[in-house]
């Protein structure tokens, strides 16, 4: 077995309800805060969701300050205006509530709030110095599985992103609970539920950090994440269905925080970054496609977890494998999201710049179970097409 590292958020709550006490939940990890900043979106805040943890904040004494102007996929200036927000109002501990984007915007303003450091020295892996603002993560959607890595994920350019990558992104503590996820629309709970499947599969064959402790957790994730994706999308208000989707999209998280994600990743990002495809969507367009690619390097991989997925499949470790990329597409089907490049307005002329831009993905192509050539990357966007 390889030599390896795992970290993790210390302390997690999963507990339907749970964000009605976050006050309580405060109260006793954190005696001493008293300025409390929650960070979201305006489309949760709709939702009217954020009043319940704020009233909770607020009966424990705490002085609130929402700020809901996080946009997806946040661009720098959104960040760097929500730190001084939190600046203003003197913030002494940051509480993301929302998807990745809110939950991405509550590190950095965590991390940068109280610091001489400028964003620009925090882009990369380790630049980030210091302490940073205590942080609580709740998710809002059943994806990315920001509330327990070390990364968030900054809109730089018109269609380029920048990572931060830094021990001080993993939160304190993560509240899962379910009531938040309700409302979340059926093709936003696919896209991402996707995404969280996609965190799951890629870790477990992730080239050079694959590790027992992710195995384990990417094993968990799917089998959490394929029993409840249907159910949810079908039935929102299935509260059970929800939390363990909230689970799975967590010990995904966890998983591919340590053992990164590959091919499907850097594939999504030029989809993302170019036409404005939400993250998850942008993934699901791309999977059935890379895990075909992978199959000739991973098909053994790929086996063991059909057998989670689609228990029923049977055969060689290839046809396990091409089962699993059926099942895959099925849920894209069953769920009605968009299941082609075209369907997102992207045409043939467009291939060659998404091949080239995957290309500069190299960081998560250098995890990928099978080497990704620029010929490679362009045929598999022309599969998806
Ligand atoms: N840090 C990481 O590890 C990591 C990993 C993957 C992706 N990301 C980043 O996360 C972002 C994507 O996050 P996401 O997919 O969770 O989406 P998101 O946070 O961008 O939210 C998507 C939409 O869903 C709405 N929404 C969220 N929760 C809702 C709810 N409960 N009810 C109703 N509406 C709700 C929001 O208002 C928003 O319009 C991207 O910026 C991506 O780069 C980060
Ligand atoms: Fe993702």
């Amino acid at each position: 077995m390889n030599d390896f590292a795992f970290s993790t958020v210390a302390h997690v709550v999963s507990e339907t309800g749970a964000a009605g006490r976050l006050g309580q939940h405060i109260q006793s990890r954190f005696p001493n805060v008293r300025r409390a900043l929650l960070v979201t979106d305006p489309g949760f805040l709709k939702t009217g969701l954020v009043d319940a943890p704020a009233a909770s904040l607020r009966s424990a004494g705490l002085a609130v300050e929402i700020y809901s102007q996080v946009v997806a996929d946040p661009p720098e200036v959104v960040v760097l205006e929500a730190v001084g927000a939190a600046r203003a109002f003197r913030a002494d501990i940051v509480i993301g509530l929302g998807g990745g984007s809110s939950m991405d915007v509550a590190k950095l303003i965590a991390v940068l709030a109280d610091s001489d450091q400028p964003i620009s020295g925090i882009y990369g892996i380790g630049n980030v110095k210091g302490a940073r603002l205590p942080l609580v993560q709740i998710p809002t959607t059943a994806g990315t599985g920001s509330e327990v890595t070390n990364i968030a994920i900054v809109t730089t350019g018109a269609t380029t992103k920048m990572g931060v990558v830094a021990p001080q992104l993993y939160a304190d503590l993560v509240l899962l609970d379910a009531e938040l996820t309700i409302g979340l629309p059926p093709a936003v709970t696919a896209a991402t539920g996707i995404d969280a499947m996609v965190h799951a599969i890629e870790a477990y064959t992730s080239k050079h950090k694959k590790n027992p402790l992710s195995d384990i957790l990417a094993r968990k994730a799917l089998g959490l994440l394929s029993a409840n994706l249907i159910t949810v999308c079908e039935n929102g208000r299935d509260l059970a269905a929800r939390q363990a989707m909230l689970l799975g999209a967590m010990l995904a998280g966890q998983a591919f925080s340590n053992a990164p994600v590959a091919a499907v990743h850097a594939l999504a990002y030029p989809i993302g970054g170019i036409f404005h495809v939400p993250h998850g969507l942008s993934n699901s367009l791309v999977l059935p496609h890379v895990l075909r690619f992978n199959a000739p390097e991973a098909a053994g991989l790929y086996a063991e977890l059909a057998e989670i997925v689609v228990p029923a499949a049977t055969g060689s470790a290839e046809a396990r494998a091409e089962a699993l990329a059926v099942a895959m597409q099925q849920i894209a089907t069953v769920t009605g999201i968009e299941r082609t490049l075209q369907q997102v307005g992207i045409v043939e002329a467009d291939l060659d710049r998404l091949a080239d831009d995957a290309m500069l993905q190299t960081r998560l192509l250098g995890n990928n179970p099978r080497l990704v050539t620029r010929e490679d990357a362009r045929a598999i966007y022309a599969a998806a097409l």
